[in-house]
């Protein structure tokens, strides 16, 4: 027994910035997000929450799977931007969208969050411990974001993406992921220092901070290490392969990662000049748009990879099953 895809759902912010209005924020211009990243404009959070945009994503891929949300048994969110230590977002989407049977809980692995997702459902799922999922990826990074640094301010928005998943005998093929903690500080964001009657400080909010050139070369190393183990481990090799979901963090990284697997920029759809960087949602809101925009067909195979903080990095092959 697999998994299977058997819909999805996205959930943008109303509002958006483009490159022209960051030049009134920080000392940027256009030329230099474009050409260095790809990114064009990115959707904020205004009245949405991290929680609101994983409901609506989460509704519209119970509908598009066409289940009722009682024949949900599992709900993995992927966030590293939650509106609440707790509950869950997870917790929130059950509520939301009267999941009753569902255990609910959070995953954090930043940008690789839904690749991890979609693995631990396949193991659930492959157990036989559950037979229905709901994958979410959702963030609001904009709220750890420090809006004076130019490095890190320009590649982030905000955005959810969900699939319903639900055990099949064919869909997914085989995963590749990993972590590197040691290398962890190259990305991240740190809460508050405790502050407590033994130990007073001022909790002073972290933001993200990004060596970004060293994120940069590891992600241009490990993903096409880790799809071509993943190809060599099921004995199939690029030509099998139709599509790339990869991670949308910046045009030049998935260039380059073409490149390294020599293969066509064709195979690797990307909607980050749009969106930017949202982080966990960036794989599953890509998704959404290919399924219901018809470009992946029934049969195709598929390969979603995600990178990013932890260090973390993942993959998974599929065979798209939806007519
Ligand atoms: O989701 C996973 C996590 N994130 C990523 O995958 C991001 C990976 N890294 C990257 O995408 C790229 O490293 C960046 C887009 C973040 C940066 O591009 P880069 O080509 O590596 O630029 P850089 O950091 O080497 O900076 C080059 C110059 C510097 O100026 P000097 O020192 O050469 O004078 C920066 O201060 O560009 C400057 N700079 C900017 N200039 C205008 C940095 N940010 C900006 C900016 N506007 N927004």
């Amino acid at each position: 027994m697999t998994l299977e895809i058997i819909g999805t759902g996205k959930c943008l912010p109303k509002a958006a910035i483009n490159n022209q209005f960051l030049e009134t924020v920080v000392d940027t211009s256009d030329e230099w997000i474009s050409s260095r990243t790809g990114i064009h404009k990115r959707h904020l959070a205004s009245k949405e929450t991290t929680a609101s945009m994983a409901v609506e994503a989460a509704k519209q891929a119970i509908e598009n799977a066409n289940i009722n949300a009682e024949d949900i048994e599992l709900i993995i969110t992927a966030t590293i931007s939650p509106d609440y230590a707790f509950p869950s977002t997870a917790c929130m989407v059950q509520q939301a969208v009267g999941a009753v049977n569902a255990v609910s809980m959070d995953l954090s692995a930043a940008c690789s969050g839904f690749i991890f997702a979609i693995n631990t459902a396949y193991a659930y799922i492959r157990a036989g411990i559950y037979k229905t999922a709901l994958l979410i990826g959702t963030e609001t990074l904009s709220r750890h974001i420090d809006w004076a640094d130019r490095s890190t301010c320009v590649l982030f928005g905000d955005g959810a993406g969900a699939a319903v998943v639900k055990s099949s005998k064919r869909g997914l093929i085989g995963l590749e992921q990993g972590s590197d903690g040691q290398k962890g500080m190259v990305l991240n964001c740190r809460y508050p220092e405790v502050s407590n009657p033994l130990n007073q400080r001022v909790a002073v909010p972290g933001y993200v901070q990004m060596e970004g050139q060293e994120v940069f070369k590891f992600a241009v190393k490990k993903v096409p290490e880790c799809i071509d183990a993943l190809l060599e481990k099921e004995h199939m090799t690029h030509a099998d392969i139709s599509w790339y979901l990869l991670h949308q963090a910046n045009i030049r990284i998935i260039q380059s990662i073409a490149k390294r697997l020599r293969e066509p920029l064709e195979k690797f759809p990307s909607n980050l000049e749009q969106y930017g960087n949202t982080s966990a949602a960036s794989i599953p809101i890509l998704l959404d748009e290919v399924h219901r925009s018809g470009q992946i067909k029934k049969g195709d195979k598929l390969i979603m990879a995600g990178f990013g903080g932890g260090l973390t990095w993942g993959a998974c092959l599929l065979e798209w099953t939806i007519d």
